[in-house]
């Protein structure tokens, strides 16, 4: 006979830090109708500080259905006009990101009029979906801007109707821009004041085909305007912006993605797309640890590495190999950055109490 005794203990393991970080968006930077980054991922408990640093903005949650429309219940900022001649102190409003559900949201200025900011674009989101899912950024925005050329149209078409004022604050904006140095702090997409113009080339790139711990090709040169997209082969992998000297850790203000896990019947593979804005090179790695640390076992990739010099891509991915010799493997550095101080590396932490279930079959 079978008797079986669950005996249930609660041990108290102390994690050693978990960081809840704080991603800037720049709302209306250089006077544009734009959120900067438009799109950025974050995790659980993270927060979400925007800067209103030009007119006459705000930020008002919608749905993706309903890109310029508020979303019942939804957070809004409400309008946080800023003066032509304000250069710093610029208000700020903060969300908690409470889930990994997709945030939508959308500059409520000129709503319902030819000028609308959200019909204009200025539209942003958090945790949205790979750029060829349906709830990709791309379709949210696309939506967005429908609304917009609709919004024109039907003031063309009834000509008679009055000015259209933006509703924003008039004239360009003259001062310094003062809020530019924020670079956003963790898995954000990196704010840039160089823009990607869309009319450069997709570099395609597989990560993990055949079930290797590998990318391929194993690195790339792409020019500003360029697209990189990783498409997931297979696994369980992710992708973390680093650096040469420490390959196997987060850079600080760098991007990160979720993990994407493919299970081999998926009709789609998941993929992840990368604007490239200048011709520095890009160092990535995997982070994922289970079963072993794909860094260490040389996952690594690099966009516009330099072959001839000793920064070069196979001199990167030793590093990541040897990485492994010196630290506890799985065990790695999760909050330290490898001590780079950002501008504004503001990060919320907090120990976290695990309970640990003990589970004895006898
Ligand atoms: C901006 O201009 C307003 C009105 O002209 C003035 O009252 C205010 O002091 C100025 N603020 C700064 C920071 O210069
Ligand atoms: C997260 O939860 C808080 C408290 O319920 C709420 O005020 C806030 O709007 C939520 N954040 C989002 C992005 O919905
Ligand atoms: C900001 O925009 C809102 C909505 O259009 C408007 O009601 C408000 O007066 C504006 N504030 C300033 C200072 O222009
Ligand atoms: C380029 O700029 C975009 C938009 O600001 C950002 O999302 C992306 O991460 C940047 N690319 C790189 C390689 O940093
Ligand atoms: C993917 O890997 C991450 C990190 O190890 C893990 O948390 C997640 O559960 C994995 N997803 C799947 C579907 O296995
Ligand atoms: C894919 O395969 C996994 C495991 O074999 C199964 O659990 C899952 O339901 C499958 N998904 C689909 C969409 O068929
Ligand atoms: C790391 O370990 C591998 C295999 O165990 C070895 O070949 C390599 O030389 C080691 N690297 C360092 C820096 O010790």
């Amino acid at each position: 006979m079978f008797s079986k005794f669950y005996i249930f203990s609660l041990g108290l393991a102390l994690l050693p830090l978990v960081s809840a970080e704080i991603h800037d968006v720049n709302v209306g930077s250089k006077g544009a109708l734009s959120f900067e980054p438009e799109a950025l991922f974050a995790q659980i408990g993270d927060q979400v500080v925007f800067h209103f640093v030009t007119k006459n903005h705000s930020v008002t949650q919608s749905s993706l259905a309903s890109p310029c429309g508020l979303k019942e219940g939804g957070f809004d900022s409400g309008f946080m006009p800023v003066a032509l001649n304000q250069t710093d102190n610029f208000p700020t409003y903060t969300i908690t990101v409470n889930d990994t559900q997709p945030i939508w949201a959308f500059c409520n200025q000129a709503a319902n009029q030819p000028s609308s900011h959200c019909g204009a674009g200025m539209v942003f989101s958090v945790n949205c979906g790979a750029d060829d899912a349906p709830n990709s950024f791309k379709n949210f925005k696309s939506s967005a801007l429908a609304i917009g050329a609709k919004l024109k149209e039907t003031e063309a078409a009834s000509s008679t109707s009055a000015s259209g004022d933006s509703g924003g604050y008039g004239g360009g904006y003259g001062g310094g821009y003062g809020g530019s140095s924020a670079t956003g702090t963790g898995s954000a997409p990196q704010a840039s004041s160089t823009q990607a113009s869309g009319t450069g080339k997709e570099i395609k790139v597989q990560v993990g085909p055949n079930g290797d711990l590998a990318f391929n090709p194993p690195h790339v040169s792409a020019a500003p305007g360029d697209l990189v997209t990783f498409t997931f082969q297979q696994k369980n992998h992710s992708l973390v912006q680093s650096t040469f000297d420490a390959p196997c850790s987060p850079k600080d203000g760098g991007f990160k993605t979720d993990f994407f896990a493919v299970t081999g019947n998926e009709t789609t593979l998941p993929s992840w797309s990368l604007p490239i804005n200048d011709s520095s090179p890009v160092w990535i790695y995997c982070r994922q640890k289970v079963p072993k640390s794909h860094c260490n076992a040389g996952m690594v990739f690099a966009i516009n590495s330099d072959e001839s010099s000793p920064k070069s891509f196979s001199a990167f991915q030793k590093v990541a190999e040897d990485a492994s010799n010196s630290t506890a493997s799985g065990a790695a550095s999760t909050g330290s950055n490898n001590g780079a101080v950002s501008s504004r590396g503001l990060t919320i932490s907090f120990a976290l109490v695990i309970p640990v279930l003990i589970v004895s079959l006898l």
